[in-house]
């Protein structure tokens, strides 16, 4: 089965869009012939990709603002997505990480590292289900979680929690919207040298945490094509409200 063949002429929505995975979602996306709509807040970085995205894709990629904890920023982003042609995929992956210990958190980066992960994820899917629903149509929704969902490290707790609370929306938006066609999943990546982590990587504490991942290295955002591409077409057409992990083993690490 190609799956990259099932995305062609899709429409496809990736937030958090100006690097990293999501960049690599985009990227990806086009290059199977999706029309892509990427978002974000850093609007030059954006407009640089879709430049990119126009010379892999069929079709032609589009930039939008978007700031995912913003009710209004992304009810606008997504209508404007949609005036181009209907939506068939949302991937939300914007995301934010703290980097603290608990003690150290402020109230603010607390809410600013669940309004992101967490509501974004809420609002977004919100906003597209609506669409989705009243145009009598489905769609598909992917949403970036992590392996922080199901255990912790030290100094990301805001992040685990929000994460851990992205694979329990995911199955309650599942449940609740499997009647109009639209399924929901997420996928759970193991840890990827990206904008978020990579200085930590160069530290000994991330060379120890390499040593602990059973197949003793970083993933590449490649190493998700797989499951994303599952996720994100009808390959996984009775798949909805659950979570694939891709971590290259790590979760079963030995406690
Ligand atoms: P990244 O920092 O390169 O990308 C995150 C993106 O989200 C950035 O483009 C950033 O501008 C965007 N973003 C942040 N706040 C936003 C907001 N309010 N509105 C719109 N966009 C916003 O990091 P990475 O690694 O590519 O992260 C992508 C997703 O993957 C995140 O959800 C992250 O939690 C998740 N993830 C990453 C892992 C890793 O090891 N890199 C492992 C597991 C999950």
């Amino acid at each position: 089965m190609d799956l990259g063949a099932k995305l062609r002429d899709r429409h496809v929505f990736v937030t958090g869009a100006s690097s990293g995975l999501g960049m690599h979602f985009a990227r990806l996306a086009a290059g199977c012939g999706a029309l892509v709509t990427v978002g974000a807040r850093r609007r030059e970085r954006l407009d640089a990709l879709v430049g990119e995205l126009d010379a892999l894709g069929a079709a032609e990629a589009r930039a939008v603002d978007l700031d995912v904890t913003q009710a209004a920023s992304v009810e606008a982003a997504l209508a404007e997505a949609g005036r181009a042609a209907p939506l068939d995929v949302l991937v939300n992956n914007a995301g934010i990480s703290e980097a603290r210990p608990a003690l150290d958190i402020s109230e603010a980066l607390f809410d600013g590292v669940l309004a992101t992960n967490l509501k974004g994820v809420w609002l977004a899917s919100t906003a597209a289900a609506r669409t989705w629903r009243e145009a009598g149509r489905g769609g598909t929704i992917v949403n970036v979680a992590s392996i922080l969902a199901f255990r912790v490290a030290g100094a990301v707790p805001a992040y685990a929690a929000s994460k851990a609370g992205v694979v329990q929306l995911t199955s309650a938006l599942a449940l609740e919207w499997a009647r109009y066609g639209i399924r929901v999943n997420a996928l759970a990546p193991g840890y990827i040298a990206t904008e978020m982590n990579a200085d930590f990587f160069g530290t000994p504490a991330g060379e120890a945490l390499v040593k602990r991942i059973p197949m003793r290295r970083l993933g590449e955002p490649s190493d998700l094509d797989g499951a994303f591409l599952l996720l994100a077409t009808d390959a996984s057409r009775w798949m909805t409200g659950t979570c694939v992990t891709v971590d290259g083993g790590h979760l079963s690490s030995s406690l």
